[in-house]
């Protein structure tokens, strides 16, 4: 883990030792040889500057998610989540990580119409929060899209299998691929956004059989999430894994209790404030030897 020191100027807190160069789309996209990836990438959602901070010198990707429609903003899915907040998310998470590559969720409606606007949506997301990749949901009919974007200097990872921005189509969360069918064409769905050009694809919410599949199948490495351990990579919502929810979903490990812990640290501080044992004389300002 990294100290980090306050650079007074900028309020910016800069890690020491201050590290190498940040990671970028090739050397992602190199980690799968032969289509195999030695060491899994690790991915996390960052939604803040300083939890950027934190995340930064263990992942290789930290990825806005429009997950943050729920997590910060309270919304019922990622259906309501604009460009406005996810280039405002992406910048605080761009200022808060010097190692990991950022990418940026493109939000429902930003994208779908035609490749020229999807064009328009990342090129705004990329100048306004400095990120260097966007990822956007869907298969083969994103294909052209994503070649659209990625031949004009855009890189994309690709996300298929359960596609959140689509629960009003797909009637909720469930995992995808239990039928045959369906299973074709998630496999489909990766070979065809990966032969257009996306340079690492999220596979969310399928049987493992399926997450196999498409790593043996696709060139370019498959993050997981709800998925396999045999992926190339694995990402998680970093509030799901931290147990800052009530409810966590079958594909999250809890790595800690996070709300468990605010409460009590909450429940403290209020217990002191009413007892007037907060703050005290260390907390508090007095003239020099008075
Ligand atoms: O929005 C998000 O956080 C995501 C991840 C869960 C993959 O798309």
């Amino acid at each position: 883990m990294s100290t980090f020191t306050i650079d007074s100027g900028t309020s910016r807190a800069t890690p020491s030792p201050v590290p190498g160069k940040r990671m970028t789309v090739p050397a992602i996209r190199a980690r799968k040889v032969g289509g195999a990836t030695a060491e899994p990438l690790v991915m996390l959602t960052a939604y803040t500057m300083r939890m950027a901070q934190l995340l930064d010198p263990h992942c290789e990707m930290l990825l806005v998610g429009d997950s943050l429609g729920q997590v910060i903003y309270g919304l019922p899915s990622t259906v309501p989540v604009t460009l406005d907040m996810m280039c405002a998310h992406g910048a605080a998470v761009v200022r808060g990580s010097w190692h990991s590559l950022v990418a940026v969720d493109m939000p429902f409606g930003s994208y779908e119409a035609s490749p020229e606007q999807a064009f328009y949506s990342a090129t705004r997301i990329m100048k306004e929060s400095g990120c260097a990749a966007v990822k956007l949901e869907g298969g083969e009919a994103m294909a052209a899209t994503i070649a659209f974007l990625s031949q004009r200097g855009i890189p994309v990872i690709g996300h298929v299998g359960l596609t959140p921005q689509a629960v009003n189509q797909l009637g909720g969360y469930a995992a995808r691929g239990k039928s045959e069918v369906e299973a074709k064409k998630i496999l489909a769905d990766a070979r065809a956004i990966a032969d257009a050009g996306a340079f690492c694809i999220v596979v969310e919410g399928v049987m493992e059989a399926i997450a196999d599949a498409v790593t043996a199948a696709v060139g370019v490495p498959i993050i997981g999430i709800g998925a396999s351990a045999r992926c190339d990579g694995q990402v998680l919502v970093t509030e799901d894994m931290l147990g800052l929810f009530e409810r966590t979903p079958r594909f999250v490990r809890r790595y800690d209790d996070l709300a468990t812990r605010i409460g009590a640290a909450v429940e403290t501080y209020a217990g002191e404030v009413r007892s007037r044992s907060f703050p005290t004389s260390d907390q508090t300002y007095r003239p020099k030897g008075g």
